[in-house]
């Protein structure tokens, strides 16, 4: 019986918003179900990220006033997972005395236990990285709400050691979930009436390098495209220099693999990306972007860049703008570098102040906005395949994603969801399209 509330807050990537989903499962075996009014709730949990300074202070932030909910007498627990709590650890227990879990990023089966334990008084925090066989049976499988399109996770970690990103010390070593299970999972989920899945890790085109006996990505992506009554496959994130020929012929000859890919550049400019450790250059970043044109012409590429690496000259950042007039990224996430504890580009001197940083964030995203302008606008007069995935906004409207991923809202009646609708789009926004059916 469901007879207690949790309230979870999710910071972060997809990946923490899967593992809240597999803690909501995990806990609803304890009697927990939702809530959203952590006022409310028996337990209030954070699944918290740290990729930038600024994620991190937002997390200390909503700790410090999650204090209000603690009340006295009361078996409420209040506890912290994900990546701040990887990286804080037990520290946390002690500058919160009102904290009762700190869970890391490995630790998510050890929960029920933790929360037993809380219910009795216990404080404690568990972030044991568990880099052997063992974790292979610890990746999530949902059982969340049923919906057209899931995210289905094929890999876990990274290796790459960015220079500048903690998500290697916080997520721990690169591994590669079983191809049985990956593709158990999908036909299971196909059977519930999911339409869409997109295969999700921090850089699933190195899945199955290292691990023997199992296939590489393409391979993988393959194997998913046989499986019947999924429709449309897409996956996230992609590095660079593990795009191979391979992946890259998927584009052209599978038809359920949609035209889209996130393909982080970082920047523009060969000395930035050294320092970053990237292990790509600016051309052959380019190269394989036009590689992807030239089998899929239609492909919608979003990218990340960071602006404000220590060293990044002008003329390096000038160097990334001319990156985003070649790639013509449909979107592009751009972020402010920050430096994180641990990381080697930390020990670099930084020269930039935070107001010059920001001003060439401006430039780059003042230059994006136009892209994104033009490209929308060619989109006008065309015809789009819809999945429709739900209600719009509007009334009697209804949303969905056309195969490069962009959300297409149009008039239409609710018995087309879960359908494809044939969509021509009418009016292009900085974040979705409008359009009428053609049915
Ligand atoms: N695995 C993904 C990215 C994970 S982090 C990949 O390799 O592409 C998401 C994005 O956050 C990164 O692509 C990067 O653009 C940004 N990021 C990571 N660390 C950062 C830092 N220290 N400062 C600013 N941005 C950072
Ligand atoms: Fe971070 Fe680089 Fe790994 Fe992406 S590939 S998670 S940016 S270290
Ligand atoms: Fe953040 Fe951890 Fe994801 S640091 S971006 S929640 S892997």
């Amino acid at each position: 019986m469901l007879d207690k509330l949790l309230y979870i807050e999710t910071f972060g990537c997809q990946m923490n918003v899967n593992d809240s989903e597999r803690i909501v499962t995990m806990l609803s075996d304890l009697g927990y179900a939702p809530t959203n009014d952590p006022s409310a709730a028996d337990m209030i949990l954070l699944n918290t990220c740290t990729v930038r300074g600024g994620a991190e202070e937002k997390v200390y932030k909503r700790l410090a006033n999650l204090r209000i909910y603690k009340r006295d007498g009361k078996s409420q627990i209040i506890g912290v997972g994900g990546c701040v709590a990887q990286q804080e650890g037990e520290e946390l227990l002690k500058k919160f005395p009102y904290l009762d879990l700190v869970f890391g990023t490995h630790n998510l089966h050890l929960l029920p236990d933790m929360v037993n334990g809380a219910l009795r008084g216990e404080r404690r925090s568990e972030t044991t990285f568990i880099d052997n066989d063992m974790r292979l049976d610890l990746f999530p499988t949902i059982k969340g709400e049923s919906r057209l399109s899931r995210f289905v996770t094929v890999m876990q970690g990274c290796d790459n050691f960015c220079s500048y990103c903690i998500v290697p010390y916080v997520r721990g070593r690169e591994i590669s979930r079983r191809s049985k299970d990956i593709l158990s999972e999908v036909s299971q989920l196909a059977d519930e009436g999911v339409r869409e899945v997109v295969l999700l890790g921090q850089n699933v085109n190195s899945y199955g390098l290292k691990t023997e006996n199992e296939p590489a990505f393409a391979e993988l992506i393959r194997l998913v495209s046989e499986i019947s009554g999924i429709d449309r496959i897409r996956f996230t994130t992609s590095h660079p220099k593990d795009m191979s020929d391979a992946l890259i012929a998927c584009f052209g000859d599978i038809p359920k693999l949609c035209g889209q890919i996130h393909l982080p550049a970082q920047s523009g400019s060969d000395a930035v990306l050294k320092l970053m450790k990237r292990g790509y250059n600016r051309d052959s970043y380019l190269d394989k972007v036009r590689r992807l044109k030239s089998v899929r012409p239609d492909i919608a590429v979003t990218g990340d860049i960071i602006v404000g690496f220590p060293g990044e000259s002008e003329a390096d950042f000038e160097q990334t703008l001319t990156l985003l007039e070649e790639v013509r990224y449909i979107d592009l996430f751009s972020f402010v570098y920050s430096a994180r504890p641990g990381t080697s580009a930390a020990e670099l001197e930084e020269y930039l102040t935070r107001a010059q940083k920001i001003a060439r964030l401006d430039r780059l995203m003042e230059l994006q906005k136009r892209i994104t302008r033009e490209i929308s606008q060619t989109y006008i007069g065309t015809l789009q395949k819809v999945l429709v995935e739900g209600e719009g906004k509007r009334p009697a409207q209804l949303s969905g994603k056309a195969d490069n991923g962009r959300i297409v809202n149009f008039a239409g009646d609710s018995n087309l969801i879960g359908s494809f609708a044939d969509v021509r789009i009418i009016q292009a926004y900085p974040n979705s399209f409008l359009g009428e059916s053609l049915k």
